[in-house]
């Protein structure tokens, strides 16, 4: 555990060139070592930046204040988010790493749209893990060509099935390359969330590799 950067992280150095690093958000109440296994099996080799939310809801870390389940401080979250934005800016200078695919969980992925709404330039992508509108009125971002992957579950008692939609739906309205699968299952993850983002992660790294090639 680092705390030498603005954010208590973790940090594991990559070893496969066309692996994309991955930016490890977890959900309420975890911790920067909670998605390292996660980041391991959904992309093998990649460099692993895992920071911890700074905010404690009864002594349980988060990105960012909730007056309630789903009601978001939205004040607080635009200071987080961009907060947490100069830290991987700081944290790409620091490890030498290019700009990562986030990988967030509920919490962790509802910053992660937020990220990619406000600081576009940051990420090079986004798996989004049961994640819902992050802003009621979202800026105008260019996405041009992100890819972005929404795995919603389709009996999720937190996020109706409308407002993940309304989610995909904005991202792709910017301009990102949206795929957005829905799962019968409710807020955990399941070994198809791991399947799915392994999968879709081998096709990101893939055409970054043409791309860099090009
Ligand atoms: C949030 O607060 O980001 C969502 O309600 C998900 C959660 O953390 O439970």
């Amino acid at each position: 555990m680092s705390n030498d950067l603005s954010f208590a992280h973790r940090f594991e150095p990559g070893n496969r060139l066309e692996a994309p690093p991955l930016l490890l958000l977890h959900g309420t109440g975890g911790d920067e070592n909670d998605l390292l296994p996660l980041g391991q099996a959904v992309s093998p080799g990649s460099a692993l930046l895992s920071p911890r939310g700074k905010v404690l809801e009864h002594g349980m870390p988060r990105f960012f204040r909730r007056l309630g389940e789903g009601v978001f401080d939205e004040d607080d979250l635009r200071r987080r988010a961009d907060e947490l934005a100069d830290f991987v800016e700081a944290a790409r200078a620091r490890y030498g790493i290019a700009a990562p695919v986030a990988l967030g969980y509920s919490n962790g992925a509802n910053i992660a749209a937020a990220m990619l709404l406000l600081r576009p330039d940051v990420l090079a992508g986004a798996i989004l893990l049961r994640a819902m509108v992050p802003l009621s009125q979202p800026p105008q971002a260019d996405l041009k060509d992100k890819p972005v992957l929404i795995i919603s579950g389709k009996l999720d008692p937190i996020i109706p099935s409308s407002n993940s939609a309304q989610l995909a739906g904005l991202l792709a309205k910017a301009g990102a390359n949206v795929q957005h699968p829905v799962l019968p299952t409710g807020h955990q993850l399941t070994q198809t969330d791991l399947t799915m983002s392994r999968e879709w992660i081998k096709a990101v790294g893939f055409l970054q590799v043409q791309a860099g090639a090009a």
